[in-house]
């Protein structure tokens, strides 16, 4: 594919794609597909590499339904192929420097002692954040990294998504018992194909290139 045609297929997807409501539940997604969407989010970058993350595919038809109920009751929560809850880690003072480091040097091949330069990084970021009580929404906003990055995988693929924060936060990590594996839900993502919606059809609401952007 030529750049021309990548960047065409690009603004095409992202213009077709919608915040989806109404999911055709007979319309499965295949397993290719869907591992594809995951491994991008699994490839997201985060702030220095924490991945302070976990992406719970709920396959359980009776759990999504007690989620629907947090929900608001929103049917993509039911009806779409796969829903994807995406967890914050909860334990980033006992365990992000330490196991951040033991990832680095194993994939790397490298001695713990030479990455001193990333301790130093990750030890500071921890003792800031934490005095500061900043701590927990950093950790939370790298999570919606890897939703931007599975809603443009899914869009790319022609699979439709739709992100999603309209849910009791405590309940769902009650019902998906969270709080024991030290993680706490922060966003989702249902990912399916659209059924019968009207709203597919409406212009796409944005403020201008110019307004949004601005070059200096
Ligand atoms: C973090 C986040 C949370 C959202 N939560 C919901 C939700 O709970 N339910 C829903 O129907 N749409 C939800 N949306 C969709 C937005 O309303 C939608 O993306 C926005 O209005 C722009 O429309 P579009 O995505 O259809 O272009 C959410 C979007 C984001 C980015």
């Amino acid at each position: 594919m030529n750049k021309e045609k990548i960047r065409e297929k690009i603004i095409k997807s992202l213009k077709w794609r919608y915040a989806t409501k109404v999911f055709d539940s007979s319309k499965i997604v295949s397993e290719d597909d869907i591992n594809t969407i995951l491994e991008s989010a699994r490839l997201s970058p985060s702030s220095i590499g924490i991945e302070m993350w976990k992406f719970i595919v709920v396959k359980n038809k009776e759990l999504r339904e007690k989620l629907r109920e947090v929900s608001y009751n929103q049917p993509q929560i039911t009806d779409a192929s796969y829903l994807i809850v995406i967890a914050q880690r909860t334990d980033a003072v006992e365990n992000m420097t330490k196991e951040r480091m033991e990832r680095t040097a194993k994939i790397l091949n490298a001695e713990e002692d030479s990455l001193v330069g990333l301790k130093t990084m990750l030890e500071g970021s921890i003792t800031q954040k934490s005095s500061d009580g900043s701590l927990d929404s950093w950790i939370k906003s790298q999570t919606y990294i890897p939703l931007g990055i599975m809603l443009e995988t899914a869009a790319l693929l022609d699979i439709d998504a739709c992100p999603m924060e309209g849910f009791l936060p405590e309940k769902v990590d009650e019902i998906l018992g969270l709080k024991d594996k030290n993680l706490k839900s922060s966003t989702m993502l249902t990912v399916g194909y659209r059924g019968v919606d009207k709203m597919s059809e409406y212009p796409k609401v944005r403020r201008e290139f110019d307004d949004a952007i601005e070059f200096i």
